[in-house]
């Protein structure tokens, strides 16, 4: 090991040579995908001169310039004429999102495209990625805002709350794409494969004057340099036991790991994810700290909680050749902590991360990897699938799920209803819930379920009737006027059952009036 720590400092590059960073590496693993299809496999090129590099450089601009285009092209889904006659749902996008979830939304009930003139009234909901998207954008016929992805800050969430507006975004749906590259990461870790890599291409093959003889002599005789060790038996903790925390728990079992959790706010329903007794899990970090060969992070970074979560004092924990792996944010690692323990070698395992680190830049056992997490054809499908879906079940019943600014709220629809339903958010405030069924009791709705719930200043409310009222739109103007508490209403236009969800004939907003 002394041997391999010593080759890693004198071998390992500050920054990879030019030649390599022109390598162009584009590769599909799906099966059974069209050859032509984006993310078909091509062949690994090393671009030897300047010439072909600028060929490579017109090739990537035309390939931005097409990407921009289709950006912004009006996405074509939702679009045709189907079955469907009532009243349809309109969505306006934003940015190129995938057609697997664009084609989620009915044809004929929904009309999506990122044109305002190509849909057939005005937007009812927005669909983006990362668009920043500013108040202005928001007309007030907007009911909800998705965002394909688990981050929300293009969006002014807080302006949207005031306005009774939820944002959804669709945590979880690159957690595979994450969990894959950590368990890269293990293998980074316990191997010496990105050292053993820039050996053979720059040293040995420079040393060797590009003799393929001497230098497949040379591959076996320097392999020595670059043993590691195997992660079987080995012992990871994972802190953050979520979406992706949990995934990785089930690889590294799989893997034939023993695993270690940490997560004292755990859901119930992250719970439900997790492989009961097969592994155990600790109360203290500081247990995890002093059993772990390998510790991955997997929190949210939250300043004054999880910032520098892992510092000097956990590292002085550790076993001393524990791997850090962290895909989670750069600042829950103290990079000053981990370069002291390498400078008093204190700490000899590897550092690995897709976020880099101002005091590890460059050093020989931090590898650092572009952001790529969720980078995956798959994990932006599964991100636009699961934001048309939310957004779906927002429209026609209702239901909050995956909001960063509204409660959760789901009232399964009941069977054989003939009444309609009503969805209104107003401000937070003692005896509004009492208010509205008062009022809704003097115009004859009878009220069959209902739930409220409510998240900081802003209370959702859905409530069934047994029956349908004679005029939905005078009957919410009613409301609004008698209780001044109300943001916005929306009445769910028809009955249950198949019918459920079609857009109400009036929406009212109080901040638009
Ligand atoms: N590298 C990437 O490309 C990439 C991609 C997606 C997400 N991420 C990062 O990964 C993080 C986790 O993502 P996720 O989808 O699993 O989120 P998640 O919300 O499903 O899981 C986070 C877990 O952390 C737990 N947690 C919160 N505070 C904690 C603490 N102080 N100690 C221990 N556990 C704590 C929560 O209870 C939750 O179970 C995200 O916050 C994000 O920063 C990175």
């Amino acid at each position: 090991m002394a041997a391999f720590a010593a080759q890693l400092s004198m071998a390992a590059p500050k920054a990879l040579p030019a030649q390599q960073l022109r390598a162009s590496y584009r590769s599909s693993f799906r099966a059974g995908a069209a050859p032509a299809r984006r993310g078909a496999v091509k062949t690994v090129s090393a671009v030897a001169s300047d010439a072909d590099e600028i060929v490579l450089l017109e090739k990537m601009l035309k390939i931005a310039k097409e990407r921009k285009s289709k950006e912004a092209e009006a996405p074509a889904a939702g679009g045709a004429d189907g079955e469907y006659d009532g009243k349809g749902f309109t969505i306006k996008t934003y940015n190129a999102i995938s057609p697997v979830g664009l084609n989620k939304y009915p044809k004929g009930k929904y009309r999506v495209s990122g044109d305002d003139a190509a849909l057939p009234a005005p937007a009812m909901a927005v669909m983006l990625r990362s668009q920043k998207l500013q108040v202005e954008d928001i007309p007030a016929t907007v009911r909800g805002i998705v965002r394909c992805g688990a981050g929300t800050n293009n969006i002014p969430v807080k302006e949207m709350t005031e306005r009774g507006i939820p944002v959804f975004n669709t945590p979880g749906a690159n957690a595979n794409a994450v969990k894959e590259l950590v368990v890269c990461g293990l293998l980074l870790a316990s191997r010496g494969i990105i050292e053993g890599n820039y050996h053979v291409n720059n040293v040995i093959n420079k040393e060797e004057g590009g003799d393929y003889e001497k230098i497949s002599k040379r591959i076996e005789a320097d392999k020595a340099m670059f043993g590691g060790l195997e992660i079987e038996g080995k012992t990871i903790g994972v802190i953050g036991l979520g979406a992706i925390g949990s995934k990785v728990v089930t690889a590294a079992l799989g893997l034939g790991m023993k695993v270690i959790g940490y997560d004292p706010v755990l859901s119930l329903d992250a719970a439900l994810q997790l492989p009961g007794d097969r592994m155990t899990r600790v109360t203290e970090l500081d247990d995890l700290f002093e059993a772990s060969d390998f510790i991955t992070v997997h929190v949210p970074y939250i300043k004054g909680v999880t910032h520098h979560l892992i510092n000097s004092e956990a590292l002085a924990k550790c076993k001393p050749g524990v791997h850090l792996l962290n895909f989670a944010r750069g600042e829950i690692i103290d990079g000053a902590a981990v370069r002291s323990g390498y400078d008093n070698n204190t700490l000899t395992g590897k550092y690995i991360s897709d976020f880099s680190d101002p005091d590890l830049m460059g050093h020989p056992r931090h590898i650092v990897l572009p952001h790529l997490g969720a980078s995956t054809e798959e994990a932006e499908e599964n991100s636009a699938a699961m934001a048309a879906t939310t957004m779906m079940d927002f429209l026609e019943t209702g239901t909050i799920r995956n909001s960063v600014n509204f409660p959760t709220t789901i009232l399964a629809p009941q069977k054989n209803s003939s009444g309609a339903r009503l969805c209104i958010v107003n401000r937070n405030e003692p005896g509004a819930l009492g208010e509205i069924t008062t009022f809704l009791g003097s115009k004859g709705l009878n009220i069959s379920q209902q739930i409220n719930t409510s998240r900081g200043d802003i209370a959702y409310t859905v409530i069934d009737f047994t029956n349908q009222p004679e005029d939905a739109d005078s009957l919410q103007a009613d409301l609004a006027a008698t209780c001044s508490f109300i943001i916005s209403l929306r009445f769910l236009g028809m009955v249950f059952d198949d019918e459920l969800g079609e857009p109400g004939t009036f929406f009212y907003v109080s901040w638009a009036q």
